[in-house]
């Protein structure tokens, strides 16, 4: 039986978030870059690993990496700087509970919304956002620079609405 669990990201999961990265994207973001965003203070993520079989010993201690997310708050708001699943592991629910556990935590802290760009050419992940609510709030023309051209940023957002009084 297949187990997945979200922990959380740190600095030494860098190589492993650059990896997935890879996979997901058409510009792979460098090791370095994870490791200088997961040391500060308003960046932090989720990793998703596939737990090993369920039998009891050694084999339940091997973990997979799936998927992640990235997100960085300020203020009573958060962006999604990045979310990627590994393309076979795909429509199996993952980003949905990363997001999950992005959102348990906002309930945590004191965010009030959380927001994200996404190319206009990225219909999974536009679906993905429309599906979980998230709103259009705004276009940057030719915002990115990608194999197929310069593409628009599609804003979007979604208001959680528990900002602390
Ligand atoms: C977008 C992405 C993160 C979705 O991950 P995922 O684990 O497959 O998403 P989920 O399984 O949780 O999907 C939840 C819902 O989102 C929608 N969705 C997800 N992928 C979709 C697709 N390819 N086409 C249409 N709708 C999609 C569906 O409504 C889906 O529910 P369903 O499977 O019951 O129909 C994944 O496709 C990905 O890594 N893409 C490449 C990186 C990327 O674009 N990241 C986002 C940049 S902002």
């Amino acid at each position: 039986m297949t187990i997945f669990q979200e922990i959380n990201c740190r600095p030494l999961h860098s190589e492993i978030l650059a990896a997935i990265h890879g996979r997901c994207f058409d510009n792979p973001w460098l090791v370095a870059s994870f490791g200088d965003l997961l040391s500060s203070s308003a960046v932090t993520g989720f990793l998703t690993v596939e737990a090993g079989a369920a039998e009891p010993g050694p084999a339940t201690t091997s973990l997979a990496p799936l998927g992640f997310i990235l997100i960085q708050t300020v203020g009573d708001e958060c962006e999604i700087l990045t979310l990627g699943v590994l393309p076979e592991f795909r429509r199996a629910g993952i980003a949905s509970r990363l997001l999950g556990a992005v959102l348990s935590k906002a309930h945590e802290v004191p965010v009030n919304r959380i927001f994200l760009e996404v190319s206009e050419n990225n219909y999974a992940a536009r679906s993905f956002y429309h599906r979980h609510d998230f709103a259009q709030t705004g276009i940057r023309p030719h915002y990115y620079n990608m194999k197929e051209g310069r593409m628009d940023a599609i804003m979007m957002s979604r208001v959680i609405g528990n900002l602390r009084k």
